[in-house]
């Protein structure tokens, strides 16, 4: 069953057997390795190395393995090291003799590199989608949401904002996040096929046929290159990375805004969940996954970084670890962003308690300065006036809204009347280029 056993004297020792085999990680390319193998086929005929019957027959054999295996009429486990001899020894099974012709011109080296950008390119595109879906969740409750809200530094009340403007802060995020992702498929679009092992093959066949039918943009222009290196999966995960940091940052926002202590947000039953003991909990639950799960992707990207940082050219063995963590880095950022964009959807926003909040923690001192400012105040003048002005409000209880105009002005006599149309909070959007904060 070994593709490589015509030198060995001794049957593989079992436990060498099991530690070496892939399959039950690498089973996931069936498609991406049955395509491979077909634009191979349908090259080494074209190049007269297969005669079209046997070529034909191949082809054949590899599609009922292919709709067999869809169907669930063929389960992938077994004695195999890989899904490439897997593939191949359900082919030989099939069809005889021909089979063994498959691998003409070919390694698995060149073969799993196709394998793995294939299914890469493939996925990385429904990420974009998942991201795409998120933006518009996002977009959505930005636009229904049009409603004041603290804005913080230090997590400290500091300026007023909007909601929208701020949900609208992670819709630009998300936005790069996506240029990365598609920075690394056009990164990945050239075809390893025909690299052979490490150095190419003596038979003269058509490398810009086989990465055009798998649609690549060309074929690599390095053979050594193009079956050892793993960068664009690097590069994937690294943009999964930044990704998910977005995503846990807005997690955090999320579990701080739906607690007690904020109650700006409701975050929908359906993605929470409650306590065994404590009747009264709900739990944001999937957005502390959400955070959770990113140490995992940063986890399997520093893995990868691990196992290339000293491995000589070309090929080695111990570039079969860049599957799983890949695999891993790809479901949980696809499941997060499919969860994020769901509780993002349902969730509640709390209009009252945003303003109520805005009220307190004096959000309007800057512009009071802005408004001493506007008068001929020095804006460093300015703001020891309205330090003094918060003080005040301290010791008295008070907003600095709440001020009459004879206390106002026993600090500074700079202000008028005015200050109050100037300081109110939905008119201080409308001021300046905090119009933005509208958009
Ligand atoms: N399962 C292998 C991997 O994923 C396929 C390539 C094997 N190549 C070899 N020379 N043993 O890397």
């Amino acid at each position: 069953m070994k593709l490589w056993g015509g030198r060995f004297r001794k049957e593989e020792n079992k436990l060498m057997e099991d530690f070496n085999s892939s399959l039950h990680v690498d089973q996931r390319l069936y498609a991406e390795d049955i395509k491979g193998s077909i634009a191979h086929v349908n090259m080494l005929m074209h190049s007269g190395l297969l005669t079209q019957q046997e070529g034909e027959e191949i082809v054949k054999g590899l599609i009922s393995i292919l709709e067999d295996i869809e169907a669930g009429a063929l389960p992938i486990d077994g004695n195999f090291e890989d899904i490439h001899s897997f593939v191949e020894a359900n082919l030989t099974e099939r069809i005889g003799s021909t089979a063994k012709k498959l691998h003409t011109a070919r390694s698995r080296n060149d073969q799993v590199a196709v394998d793995i950008r294939l299914y890469a390119k493939r996925k990385a595109q429904e990420v974009i989608q998942a991201i795409e879906d998120l933006k518009q969740s996002l977009q959505d409750k930005a636009r229904e949401n049009n409603v004041i809200m603290p804005g913080y530094t230090h997590l400290q009340r500091a300026q007023v904002v909007t909601f929208q403007h701020h949900l609208l802060a992670y819709d630009q995020m998300l936005k790069r996040d996506k240029q990365r992702v598609e920075n690394a498929i056009e990164i990945m679009n050239e075809s390893p096929l025909g690299c052979g092992a490490l150095a190419g093959t003596t038979h003269t066949i058509d490398r810009d046929m086989t990465a055009e039918e798998l649609g690549f943009a060309k074929p690599v222009d390095n053979f050594l290159d193009g079956v050892s290196d793993r960068d664009y999966l690097l590069e994937l995960m690294s943009g999964f990375s930044i990704l998910m940091m977005h995503l846990s940052r807005l997690s955090e926002e999320l579990i701080l805004w739906s607690s007690q202590e904020f109650r700006f947000i409701q975050i929908d039953d359906a993605y929470s969940t409650g306590s065994s003991i404590m009747p009264q909990k709900k739990n944001p639950d999937a957005a502390e996954l959400i955070r959770g799960k990113t140490g995992r992707v940063y986890g399997s990207l520093t893995s990868l970084l691990t196992t290339m940082k000293g491995l000589p050219l070309a090929y080695n063995k111990d570039m079969q670890e860049d599957k799983e963590p890949f695999f891993d880095a790809l479901d949980t950022v696809l499941s997060c962003l499919a969860i994020m964009s769901r509780m993002i959807a349902t969730m509640k926003v709390n209009h009252e308690n945003m303003k109520r909040a805005v009220k307190e923690g004096f959000l309007n001192a800057t512009e009071v300065a802005d408004y001493l400012v506007s008068k001929g105040v020095a804006f460093r003048d300015a703001h020891s006036i309205v330090g003094s002005i918060v003080i005040y409000c301290e010791d008295h209880q008070k907003a600095i809204e709440e001020l009459t105009l004879e206390e106002l002005k026993q600090i500074s006599s700079f202000i008028d009347d005015d200050i109050y149309a100037f300081i109110d909070y939905p008119s201080i959007l409308n001021k300046g280029i905090k119009v933005g904060l509208l958009r």
